[in-house]
């Protein structure tokens, strides 16, 4: 079978790397990719759709895996379904799970799904009154939304009146994110351990992944301004077997009920990102859920395929074939951790296209994903922000994570910075 990865990051080299392990799999091509995917590289956009679906014509391509959010939105799925393609990943109408706040946190509500209380508005001035009358300084306070895609950044987090005032405007006024902040949802702001819950979805059955854990801020201790992610790991111990089929129950099987009976089934992989809320008065820990995703996570996929033991290509055509009760997924015992190595002042401007060393000394159980890298001859160089991901399993997360960070002690390029405490790990000798 012949497989296009759609995609440049971690994530689409992650997915190309488990892809390769499969007997079933002949040519794997990825578009545009990385330099850790040379070899397998089309020179396409992620969002160029018509050319896509030419290519996967032109060579005889079975099967098509989307990684980013952004053509899942703009309806690739539906294209290569209507022109009688594979393709992974869910349809225009089911990808509104990520791409609208406002349709997900409807639908959350009207199947009775847990998430933070929420007020939807298309008018600045009311949702200013709305935000200045909230009980600012007593818990809870508020986090302001964009209802669309906005590439991560729509989302303002608020301790005071004068913060939802500014995210507020810079939605809604200033129009940062275009036509994604034409409504805004302010939301209660929920306290606690977040993770990421990812299942693979076939239109009526989710079968959950390890549960994982993403490290946002750029700085030691959860410190500095927000990131793609600096780092992930899997499984989450503090996840407990309870959580979990809470989360079956009460999040994923009410989600794909209420998508089928509208007419929009998810198939694909649907990414919950989860508040585990602390027990009260007798109650257990539980779930809400903070927001949904369309797709595989970046970097989390980097640290739940290394555990996968199934072979991908099976899970995924069971998936679109509507047959995930016909494949036992099964994971393999340990963990697995990544550490991501980025640019000197990511996430603000950095520079590009500086050498990258000591790839070839990386030890033999490191696994080195590119996110941010192209070629020159030879040359691996820095493309982006977050530039590598520094990946190993091991019997357990102590294990797979000092196997990772002597991966990373091995790589060197000028202002490379990254987190010496990704999963509680400490590194000695850090530079940052
Ligand atoms: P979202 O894109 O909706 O997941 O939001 C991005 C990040 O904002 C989440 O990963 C959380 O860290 C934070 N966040 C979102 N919603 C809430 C909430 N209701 N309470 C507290 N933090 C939140
Ligand atoms: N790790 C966060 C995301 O993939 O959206």
């Amino acid at each position: 079978m012949n497989i296009l990865i759609v995609g440049n990051g971690g994530r689409e080299h992650a997915l190309a790397w488990k892809l390769t392990q499969s007997p079933r799999v002949q040519c794997i091509y990825v578009a545009p990719g990385n330099a850790g995917t040379a070899g397998h590289n089309v020179e396409i956009a992620a969002d160029d759709i018509p050319a896509l679906l030419a290519f996967a014509r032109e060579n005889q391509v079975d099967l098509t895996i989307v990684g980013p959010e952004a053509p899942l939105a703009a309806g690739i799925v539906d294209t290569f379904l209507a022109a009688g393609l594979r393709a992974f990943g869910p349809k225009r109408a089911a990808a509104k799970l990520e791409a609208s706040k406002l349709f997900s946190k409807s639908i959350m509500r009207a199947s009775g799904v847990p998430t933070a209380s929420f007020a939807v508005f298309d008018a600045f001035d009311q949702a200013l009154r709305f935000a200045r009358a909230l009980p600012f300084g007593s818990a809870p306070a508020c986090v302001v939304k964009a209802d669309g895609l906005a590439a991560g950044k729509g989302v303002f987090v608020c301790d005071d009146a004068d913060a939802a005032e500014a995210a507020l405007r810079r939605i809604m006024l200033e129009r940062e994110f275009g036509e994604a902040g034409a409504h805004v949802i302010i939301e209660e702001r929920l306290s606690g351990r977040e993770v990421s819950l990812l299942a693979f979805c076939d239109g009526a059955r989710a079968v959950l992944m390890p549960p994982a854990r993403d490290h946002k801020r750029i700085g030691d201790g959860d410190t500095g301004p927000n990131t793609g992610g600096m780092g992930a790991y899997a499984p989450a111990p503090d996840v407990s077997p309870g959580l979990l089929r809470d989360a079956q129950r009460l999040v994923f099987e009410p989600i794909l009920e209420a998508m089928r009976a509208q007419g929009t089934p998810y198939v694909g992989v649907l990414y919950a990102g989860l508040m585990l809320l602390p027990s009260l008065g007798g109650r257990a820990e539980h779930v809400s859920v903070l927001e949904f995703n369309c797709r595989f996570g970046d970097p989390e996929t980097q640290v739940i395929l290394p555990l996968l033991e199934t072979d991908l290509a099976d899970v995924l055509t069971a998936c679109i074939d509507g047959a995930l009760n016909q494949v036992e997924v099964a994971w393999r015992p340990g963990a697995a951790a990544t550490v991501v190595l980025a640019s000197g002042g990511y996430p603000g401007p950095y520079e590009k296209g500086l050498p990258v060393h000591g790839l070839s000394d990386v030890p033999a159980d490191v696994t080195v994903f590119h996110a941010g890298t192209d070629t020159q001859g030879n040359q691996v160089l820095t493309r982006g922000g977050r530039v590598l991901n520094v990946t190993a399993t091991g019997a357990d997360l102590p294990e797979a994570l000092a196997r990772a960070y002597a991966g990373v002690s091995a790589i060197h390029f000028d202002g490379m910075q990254y987190r010496s405490d990704i999963g509680g790990h400490s590194a000695p000798g850090v530079a940052r």
